[in-house]
């Protein structure tokens, strides 16, 4: 399996819609079990294909506790329902080290999407599952978990990510 890289706020790609996986092929099965790999070894729960740099409807998450491993494959990803019920949670991105905020969200949703078999399936996601599919579906529409905060508290945030990625390639 190949260790993919992380493309960091701000990115050009980070804010483009990915298009549909219209056939999972070897490729794709491939990405999904990098991307995998990959998110294990930054600890995070979720990781969507345009933060790999690949601008695809992929989703792969596991917000199991620290000791399990459940990973999850979402392919073209849908939410068909959403809870009136709110859920308030600090989220962070592997995309944007080191910031958390707290974002509100619907609190319960069920998903459609497709596996990596091909299969059509339905879930309905609650707590931390919920928060993160979102959060996931958003980056496949360009959409970041800062977006939701106020323009000043987001212009600070970029700066603070301009810095930083300039301070990698110095260090490199
Ligand atoms: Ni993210």
């Amino acid at each position: 399996m190949t260790d993919l890289s992380i493309l960091l706020h701000p990115d050009v790609r980070l804010k483009k819609v990915s298009s549909q996986v219209t056939n999972i092929d070897e490729t794709i099965k491939k990405l999904c079990l990098d991307m995998i790999e990959t998110m294990y070894k930054y600890s995070g729960v979720g990781l969507a294909a345009p933060q790999v740099g690949v601008l695809k409807r992929v989703v792969v998450m596991d917000c199991s506790e620290l000791d399990e491993k459940n990973p999850k494959i979402l392919i073209n990803p849908e939410i068909i329902w959403s809870s009136e019920e709110k859920f308030v949670f600090e989220e962070g991105c592997l995309s944007i080290p080191e910031i958390r905020e707290k974002i509100t969200r619907p609190a319960e949703v069920k998903v459609k999407f497709t596996n990596i078999d091909g299969s059509l399936y339905e879930d309905h996601f609650k707590d931390l599952w919920a928060i993160c599919i979102q959060h996931e579906i958003d980056h496949l529409n360009g959409k970041l978990f800062i977006d939701y905060l106020g323009p000043i508290k987001r212009t600070f945030i970029t700066k603070k990510m301009k810095k930083y990625k300039k301070e990698i390639i110095n260090k490199y």
